[in-house]
């Protein structure tokens, strides 16, 4: 199974207080290359609140493995997308308020912005995925689009309260990457995959690829806490 590194936590560190150096997402994104990511990911809010488009272009420019871009389907953001030309860029939903993207893209409420922003990236050569909850109408409505490549929306599960919860979302992601699989769609999923609950998807065959962000940033800092600390222990003394 692929694994894409999202790497939007570490702008989000560097717009906290607008340092310019550090911590850069490009590094970060090297690291992940080394490491064993399969493709780096981005999200470039409409509100620039983390990854900005020098950020974007960068990474493009250095990286060895694909680029997926997470993206609005906001017109300035499809142009610049256009422009950058990532191996994929897959449509979410945003909301400007919103902590992190909360819900999957509903394909038939957006169908007249999605078919837009389809054409143009599919002129530029660019792979297209959408971001969608499991839900079996969404993956019907996705062939029907043409879409080859899907996200299913694994926050519920994530975040789910109970044992009982969590088994029904499960079920919910299992039988809809089942059904797209069989349908020839190449299925990936994310959101709020952690340490913890991860494996169970993970085991999940009709899945080919997670994308996962903030655990894996969130993990980071603790890893290198100590060795950021003895670094700082030593220059002072
Ligand atoms: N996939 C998509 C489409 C997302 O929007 C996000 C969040 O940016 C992720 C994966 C990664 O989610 P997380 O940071 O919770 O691992």
């Amino acid at each position: 199974m692929k694994l894409g590194v999202n790497v939007d936590h570490v702008a989000t560190l560097r717009e906290a207080r607008k340092t310019v150096e550090y911590p850069s997402p490009l590094t970060a994104s090297l690291i992940a290359q080394y490491s064993g990511a399969d493709s780096i990911v981005i999200h470039l809010r409409e509100d620039r609140r983390h990854i900005k488009e020098k950020d974007a272009f960068l990474i493009k420019e250095t990286i060895d493995i694909e680029l997926n871009l997470e993206m609005s389907l906001n017109r300035e953001i499809v142009d610049i997308a256009c422009e950058l030309k990532p191996n994929k860029a897959t449509l979410v939903p945003e909301r400007r308020q919103e902590i992190t993207t909360e819900g999957g893209l509903d394909l038939f409420k957006e169908e007249r912005r999605i078919k837009s922003a389809l054409k143009k990236l599919r002129a530029s050569g660019i792979e297209v995925s959408v971001f969608i909850d499991p839900n079996l109408s969404q993956i019907r409505k996705a062939k029907e689009l043409n879409l080859t490549h899907i996200e299913l929306h694994t926050g519920r599960y994530a975040e789910a309260k109970t044992k009982k919860r969590r088994g029904v979302e499960f079920k919910r992601i299992y039988q809809s990457a089942k059904f797209a699989h069989k349908e020839g769609l190449f299925v990936s999923a994310g959101h709020g995959l952690n340490y913890e609950n991860v494996r169970r998807i993970a085991r999940i065959n009709y899945i080919q690829e997670l994308n996962i962000g903030h655990s894996i940033i969130s993990k980071a800092i603790f890893i290198g806490l100590p060795l950021a600390i003895e670094e700082m222990r030593r220059l002072i003394d």
